[in-house]
């Protein structure tokens, strides 16, 4: 590929980026308040923080670059939201509402996993040191993230499974059919 036609992908790239980082920051307060445990409360709130860190990250690549970073719509990301968005709407049990709002961050956090690994790769192949730095600061997070939510995962469902042995909590949907 010539380094243009390189150059241009991970512009574009970026500004996608940019988009879903944006979406991101407007649906993880919506995440953090449908969260029933504390700790996802917590992770979503804390999560929300660093997103407003990538957001400030791509801002400042695209400052170096002397290109601007708005101009594209992530309709991936804006899928991802949605389907996030429906899970809140349609789950009325407690146990697995939260478990179905780790499933939905953990597809944001490997989408944003895949698109920072590719652009942190263009910016490598261009010699776009400072900007390998950063992109490689927000990608750590975004795994650890994601790594934090299939611990979170793990403990809300033992806990729902805990609760179910002790006696019928939440109306299942089964016992209602
Ligand atoms: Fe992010
Ligand atoms: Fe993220």
């Amino acid at each position: 590929m010539k380094e243009n036609a390189l150059k241009d992908l991970y512009i574009d790239e970026l500004r996608d980026l940019y988009n879903a980082e944006n979406q991101l920051t407007k649906a993880l307060p919506k995440m953090a308040e449908a969260a029933t445990s504390e700790e996802l409360q917590a992770g979503f709130e804390e999560h929300l923080e660093q997103t407003r860190g990538h957001v400030e990250r791509l801002e400042k690549i695209f400052e170096e670059l002397g290109e601007k970073p708005t101009g594209k719509k992530c309709k991936g990301m804006e899928g991802l939201i949605e389907e996030g968005k429906e899970m809140i709407e349609e789950e009325d049990e407690v146990e697995t509402l939260d478990a179905g709002l780790i499933s939905a961050a953990q597809r944001v956090e490997h989408y944003e996993i895949a698109a920072y690994g590719c652009v942190r790769t263009y910016a490598n192949l261009l010699g776009e040191d400072d900007a390998v730095k950063l992109l490689e600061q927000t990608l750590k997070e975004e795994k650890e993230t994601d790594q934090k939510l299939t611990m979170l995962a793990e403990k809300i469902n033992v806990e729902a499974e805990e609760e179910d042995s002790s006696g019928p909590k939440s109306k299942g949907r089964a016992a209602r059919a």
